[in-house]
């Protein structure tokens, strides 16, 4: 619903939203949408609307909205020291303890977190730890980083070419030298139907060697990949995928980056999606899940194997020059304190375990049979829909027909937000960790009714 007054002229007058439609949004045809509260796992708008949120913002407020312990942490941290950098040595209480507390529940190995504010500049960060790790080993040429069609790393212009979609990289002249793409690990779009989950791991590991071999493996730095992918469709990898790809990294010394920055503290029912799937990162990046999206924080992982490099490289050949004025910020380190203990405290990890699959299950029994829905597929609170103009035939809608879109625009009108996921007509969910069976029960009615207003019974 539009509405006229003065914040809404104000809104299209001044404010440049992120990946928004900026002439429609001007011409006033694209809806202004302006959220005033937050409570559990719902929203609210200014005209009073209530709202499931089934994205948790940006797959980012898991503990839910309004939790006041971490709200008195932020208040009570910005009383006593609102800011310190964490340059040339300084800290906080706040940033030291956050720190033990990430590598106590991070996987095995890992030993130093170095924070920024965004999952972008943490990637950013990470490329920049991966070169300046070959450099002091003396590989001056090992400089490439593998990511994934369909792959997302962030909005930077590093992190941008990391990313796999399309629409990052056309307008912008993207991607830029030492970043290349192999195949996205989903199964659903496989390119021959008769392909057994296992036999498409192996190929998609095949084709990781190619593009290996076919740049030189001197040159091959990092491969970068979210556990399950997250933006490019919500899909956890096929059987075998990670054991696949980490053997082929392995043979040529090549580093693991594992995005963790949706599937970090929770969100597939373990506290890492690493762990999950038996992965073994040199580097994890986190950020939303760490403090909820309560305040701004992000971070990378490091293992120890890869510190004890750089240690060395600060003796060698000079220091670690790179840093940001917010770096390590006192209220987003207490933001994540406060977050994780509630995750701890609330046990939100087996909730997004236990919830997510009953999610899942309900989807598939309301749809799971709709000519229209291609797959439902999840991991955890990270389940997805994907619609089809022919399920027999795999055979997808044409974009233009925005069928993805207008179903989640449909879900609204039943009370539930959920994100048209690009590239492909994929209804996104990933709601806050806390939520309940009857909240998931509301979440599947509000999907099975906006697919059949869209689609029909079928
Ligand atoms: C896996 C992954 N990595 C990185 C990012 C970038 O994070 P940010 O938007 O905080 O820069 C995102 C954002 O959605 C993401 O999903």
């Amino acid at each position: 619903m539009l509405t006229n007054d003065q914040l809404s002229a104000w809104d299209r007058a001044h404010f440049m939203h992120p990946s928004t439609h900026l002439a429609q949004f001007a011409r006033g045809e694209a809806a202004n949408r302006i959220i005033a509260g937050g409570s559990g796992v719902y929203v609210e708008d200014r005209d009073g609307t209530k709202l499931l949120d089934g994205f948790a913002g940006l797959y980012c407020v898991n503990a839910g909205y309004g939790r006041a312990e971490i709200i008195d942490a932020i208040a009570e941290q910005a009383q006593t020291l609102a800011y310190y950098h964490a340059y040339v040595g300084h800290g906080t209480e706040a940033s030291i303890t956050l720190a033990k507390m990430i590598v106590d529940r991070a996987p095995e190995g890992m030993s130093h977190v170095y924070y920024g504010l965004s999952g972008s500049d943490a990637n950013e960060t990470n490329i920049k730890l991966v070169w300046y790790y070959n450099n002091t080993l003396g590989r001056p040429k090992k400089k490439k980083i593998i990511s994934r069609w369909r792959g997302y790393h962030g909005s930077g212009l590093m992190t941008g070419s990391l990313t796999g979609l399309h629409m990052f990289h056309k307008q912008f002249d993207l991607p830029l030298p030492y970043i290349k793409h192999t195949e996205a690990p989903y199964y659903y779009h496989r390119p021959e139907a008769g392909m057994s989950e296992a036999e498409f791991s192996t190929w998609c590991a095949e084709q990781l060697d190619a593009l290996i071999q076919a740049e030189g493996p001197e040159t091959v730095a990092a491969f970068i990949g979210e556990p399950a992918l997250g933006t490019g469709g919500l899909v956890p990898p096929p059987e075998g995928y990670w054991a696949a790809i980490q053997a082929v990294l392995d043979k040529y010394e090549i580093l693991l980056i594992a995005d963790e920055v949706v599937t970090g503290f929770g969100r597939l029912g373990s506290m890492f999606g690493a762990d999950h799937y038996g992965m073994r990162p040199d580097i994890i990046t986190i950020a939303k899940g760490l403090t909820s999206a309560y305040a701004p924080l992000s971070g990378s992982i490091v293992s120890d194997t890869v510190y004890d490099v750089l240690m060395q490289g600060t003796d060698t050949i000079g220091p670690f020059g790179h840093g940001w004025t917010y770096s390590a910020h006192p209220i987003g380190a207490a933001a994540g304190i406060a977050n994780l203990k509630l995750i701890d405290e609330l046990g939100l990890v087996d909730n997004a375990g236990s919830v997510g699959a009953y999610l899942k299950e309900g989807l598939t029994a309301a749809l799971g049979k709709h000519p229209n829905v291609g797959e439902v597929r999840g991991e955890g609170l990270l389940c997805a829909v994907e619609l089809v103009e022919d399920r027999a035939e795999r055979r997808f809608f044409d974009p233009a027909k925005k069928v993805g879109p207008s179903t989640v625009g449909a879900m609204l009108k039943h009370g539930v937000i959920a994100r048209a996921m690009p590239q492909g007509d994929i209804i996104g969910l990933a709601p806050p960790l806390c939520l309940t069976k009857p909240e998931a029960d509301t979440i599947i009615e509000a999907t099975r009714s906006a697919v059949e207003d869209v689609l029909g019974r079928g």
